[in-house]
């Protein structure tokens, strides 16, 4: 039997988290009052999960776009709608700013809410450049703000679990990382799918490997709209590390599998399936020398599959009570501007080395 089947039980996501049930009243109410500029697609997700939590709270929404405002004020009444992002900006009664619009408008609503004092939450890709995540760095510490970039997939029990296998060695030392995403659509207008999708693992790699890149191999093509929409990225990392993603809007399947191999354990995490998403195979490779200078001695061992339990919060949910206790507690986020910041770098870096056809972009 594996050492990883005696784990002892997780701890919640909460405590993980380290978010207190009481929370000491910073902003004026206690409680962090958001409002939310962008209701498209996936502000719905933001403003339901802010809803009904203790210590944050949707105060305000805006969007340029009426038919969206109007679905905001049917599934909340009580919620105050605007269609300039100024009155959210330049209000009193708000705390923090969410930005959860394409990532062209990131920069400039991103600047606007920090010169105005509010925290910042902010949807991935953190902006379009990594001068512009540097200027709204320098601006929130200047000002003594917290920005959070909506990595989403970090709150999830899989990457939460994934983590815990990592910290801890049971993987031992890692291999590498290889994820497929890939989907048919949903076709964006103003960013390739390297920049729409590729930030998830960005984002995930980042936190487990936890090393910085040292360098991009990328290769893509435009087959519809002018932007990249299937693409396969290499990322070197020190020690031997590698890491592939291949993303795709063209697929007629819908995949979210990442395998990473460890020296002790690998992983096969499935992000599509009820139950079972995280597999930890103690399975491997030892190469040794026989007695000839050419002999080698390999073994290959295979041993049991474990599936530890996961927790089932919803990731946002986990996320938004984060944010608070990070404002509400002077915490820095672990999904701060800085790690913003890191996944753009990469996604630069992936985008230079497409329009080279593959050339290798040192970071
Ligand atoms: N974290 C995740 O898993 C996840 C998932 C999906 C999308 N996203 C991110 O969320 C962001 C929004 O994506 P989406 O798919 O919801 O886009 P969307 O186009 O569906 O919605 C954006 C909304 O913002 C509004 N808007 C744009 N500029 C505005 C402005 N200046 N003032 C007021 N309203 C404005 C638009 O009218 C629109 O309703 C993107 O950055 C995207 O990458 C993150």
């Amino acid at each position: 039997m594996s050492n990883l089947m005696v784990t002892p039980a997780a701890t919640s996501i909460s405590q993980q988290l380290q978010i207190p049930s009481e929370l000491p009243p910073e902003c004026k109410s206690g409680t962090v009052r958001v409002g939310v500029i962008g209701y498209g697609y996936w502000g719905p997700n933001i403003v339901r999960n802010l809803h009904g939590q203790k210590n944050v709270q949707a105060v305000m929404v805006c969007d340029k776009s009426p038919a969206a405002l109007a679905r905001a004020q049917k599934a909340y009444p009580n919620i105050e709608t605007v269609s300039d992002p100024l009155e959210i900006l330049r209000s009193p009664d708000i705390d923090a700013v969410a930005v959860i619009t394409p990532v062209w408008a990131h920069y400039e609503l991103a600047k606007m809410a920090l010169e105005n004092g509010k925290h910042l939450f902010i949807e991935k890709p953190f902006t379009s450049n990594s001068a512009q995540a540097e200027e709204l760095i320098d601006l929130a510490a200047r000002k003594k703000l917290t920005i959070m970039v909506d990595h989403t997939f970090l709150f999830t029990g899989a990457v939460r679990k994934i983590r815990e296998l990592t910290e801890s060695g049971a993987l031992g030392d890692l291999y590498y990382y290889d994820s497929l995403r890939v989907n048919l659509g949903l076709f964006q207008h103003d960013v390739s799918v390297v920049w729409d999708l590729a930030p998830h693992d960005l984002s995930i790699m980042d936190h487990i490997i936890k090393a910085e890149p040292e360098a991009i191999v990328a290769t893509g093509e435009k087959h519809l709209n002018g932007v990249e929409d299937v693409a396969f990225m290499t990322i070197y990392f020190p020690r031997n590390v590698i890491a592939h993603i291949n993303v795709n809007w063209l697929s007629p399947v819908k995949i979210r599998t990442t395998l990473i191999g460890g020296q002790k354990k690998m992983v096969v995490w499935n992000d599509l399936v009820a139950d079972e998403k995280v597999r930890v195979y103690d399975k491997g490779v030892q190469i040794s020398s026989g007695e000839g200078i050419r002999d080698l001695l390999v073994s290959y061992r295979s041993g049991d599959m474990w599936a530890p339990q996961l927790e089932q919060v919803e990731a946002l949910q986990a996320e938004m009570g984060y944010f608070a206790d990070c404002i509400l507690n002077n915490k820095v986020p672990f999904n701060d501007g800085h790690a913003g910041l890191r996944v753009v770098r990469m996604l630069e870096a992936a985008e230079q080395s497409i329009r080279r056809k593959g050339e290798l972009v040192r970071l």
